[in-house]
C-alpha cells in the first residue's frame, strides 16, 4: 500500500460550487452500498443530490443523515426534461435503463457526465472505463478532450487491476491469465438469497443425520445429492449452486467464450489505455496485453476471488514483484505466501466490506523465471462497483 495521493487538480467540467446530481437505481444493491458510501464519507457537502425513480415518482426521496436531497419528491427517472436539466447523473439501475434513456437524453441535447455502474456503454469508443487510482491520467485526458461517458468496470477486472494494477502501471505484464472464482452477489440480490436458501435447504435435508455423530457420511452425501439434483429452488442460477459451482458467467458468445471472459480482456486494456478501444484524446499507452479468464461462479456471497498466471517482462525478485504490488495502489495489500497468513487475510469473508484489496500466493512457477501466481480477492460491490463510481463524481465536480 502506498500513502493516499494527493488530490490533483481535477479537469472538470462542472462549474457550479455544489452541482446538482441525478441518482438513479440507488435502492438496489450496488446503488445501497453507493448510498452508504456517500453517507460515510460526507461526500454530498460537494453536490446536491436529486433522487429519481423507476416506479414510484412523486414518493418521498430518502432522507439519510449526510446525504439531504435536493427534492422531498422522488423525480420520475423517465423524465428526459427533468434529467436533462443536471449537469450530472449517476445510474446503477441497471443496462436496460441506460439503453432506454440514454440515446434520448443526448438526442434532447444534455451535454451533462453519465456515470454508470451498467456495462452497456463501457465499450463504446465514445466512453471510457473509470478506475481512478490505475488510469486517472486516461480520465484526465478523456475531460479534457470533452468525454462525457464514465462507465464503471467488470467487477472481477475492477478488483483484479486494484489488487494487481502496480505491475499493470510498470507495463510489467506480458500477458496474463485469471481463473475466477465469482460470488453470488454478481447476479444479483435474488442470486444470493437462492444460495442461502440452497444452503438452508440442503441442510435440513440432513438435520437428523447432522446431529447424529455416528450417522454414516456418505448417506448424508446422498441425500444431499438428491436435494441438488430434484429438490432445491435454482430458478436464478438455473442450477443449484450451493455445494457445486458453475463453469460459465453471462452470455455464450458463441466461439466457447463466456461473455465474462471476453469483458477481461477488453476491459482490462481499455482501463489501462491499450489497444484500439480509447475513448477520444485518450493517447493510446501500448498494444493491448493478451489476457483471458476462465470465469466460475462458485458459493461465496459477496467477493470475487481470482487465481492468476502472469508472464512478467522480466525477472523480477519475489521481494521485488511484492513491492510493486503493494505500492502499486493505495489499496493493494500484500498477503506473505504462508499458510496462516493466507487462510486468515485472503479470503473472500475477509475481504467483504474492506476497501482494500488483499493480493498473496504471489509465487515464481516452474515454467520459467518470469512466469508467477498470485491470488487476490475483492468485494464484488465496493471496489467491484460502488467505488469507482463514487470517486468519479468527485473527479467530476472537482473534488478529487
Ligand atoms: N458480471 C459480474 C458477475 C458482476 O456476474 O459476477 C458485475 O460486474
Amino acid at each position: 500500500m502506498t500513502s493516499a495521493p494527493a488530490a490533483s487538480a481535477a479537469t472538470s467540467s462542472v462549474a457550479a460550487e455544489t452541482p446538482s446530481v441525478g441518482l438513479i437505481g440507488w435502492r438496489g444493491m450496488v446503488g445501497s452500498v453507493l448510498l452508504q458510501r456517500f453517507v460515510d464519507e460526507g461526500d454530498a457537502a460537494h453536490f446536491d443530490p436529486v433522487f429519481f425513480s423507476t416506479s414510484n415518482a412523486g414518493g418521498p426521496a430518502p432522507t439519510f443523515e449526510n446525504l439531504e436531497p435536493q427534492t422531498s419528491e422522488l423525480q420520475d427517472a423517465y423524465d428526459i426534461d427533468a434529467l436533462r436539466k443536471l449537469p450530472i447523473i449517476v445510474t446503477a439501475q441497471g443496462g436496460d435503463y441506460t439503453k432506454a434513456v440514454y440515446p434520448k437524453l443526448r438526442e434532447a441535447g444534455w451535454d451533462g457526465i453519465w456515470i454508470d455502474a451498467a456495462s452497456t456503454l463501457r465499450m463504446d469508443g465514445s466512453s471510457i472505463i473509470t478506475l481512478d487510482p490505475i488510469n486517472r491520467d486516461v480520465i484526465d485526458a478523456g475531460l479534457d478532450a470533452g468525454v462525457k461517458e464514465f462507465i464503471g468496470g467488470n467487477c472481477t477486472v475492477s478488483c483484479m487491476l486494484m489488487g494487481l494494477g502496480g505491475l499493470f502501471k510498470e507495463n510489467l505484464v506480458e500477458w496474463g491469465t485469471a481463473m475466477t472464482y465469482q460470488a453470488a452477489s454478481g447476479g444479483g440480490a435474488q442470486h444470493m438469497r437462492e444460495l442461502l436458501t440452497q444452503f438452508g435447504a440442503l441442510s435440513s435435508t440432513v438435520g437428523a443425520e447432522l446431529d447424529d455423530p455416528a450417522s454414516a457420511i456418505l448417506d448424508i452425501d446422498r441425500k444431499v445429492l438428491e436435494a441438488q439434483r430434484t429438490g432445491v429452488d435454482a430458478s436464478q442460477f438455473g442450477v443449484p449452486l450451493a455445494g457445486s459451482l458453475i463453469p460459465w458467467i453471462d452470455a455464450d458468445l458463441g466461439n466457447g467464450v463466456a461473455k465474462e471472459e471476453w469483458k477481461g480482456g477488453v476491459e482490462t486494456n481499455k482501463i489501462l489505455g491499450r489497444g484500439d478501444s480509447l475513448a477520444p484524446g485518450v493517447e493510446r499507452r501500448g498494444d493491448a496485453i493478451p489476457f483471458d479468464s476462465l470465469c466460475v461462479r462458485v458459493g461465496a456471497l459477496r467477493s470475487h476471488s481470482q487465481a492468476l498466471t502472469l508472464k512478467l517482462r522480466e525477472d523480477l525478485s519475489v521481494g521485488e514483484i511484492e513491492s510493486i504490488i503493494d505500492k502499486g495502489t493505495e489499496y493493494s495489500r500484500v498477503i506473505p505466501n504462508e499458510k496462516d497468513a493466507t487462510v486468515a487475510g485472503l479470503t473472500p469473508v475477509a475481504a467483504t466490506g474492506e476497501l482494500t484489496i488483499p493480493v498473496g500466493r504471489i509465487r515464481k512457477l516452474e515454467m520459467g523465471p518470469e512466469y508467477i501466481s498470485a491470488f487476490t480477492v475483492g468485494d464484488q460491490l465496493l471496489w467491484g462497483a460502488a467505488e469507482p463510481l463514487r470517486r468519479m463524481l468527485l473527479i467530476a465536480v472537482g473534488k478529487l
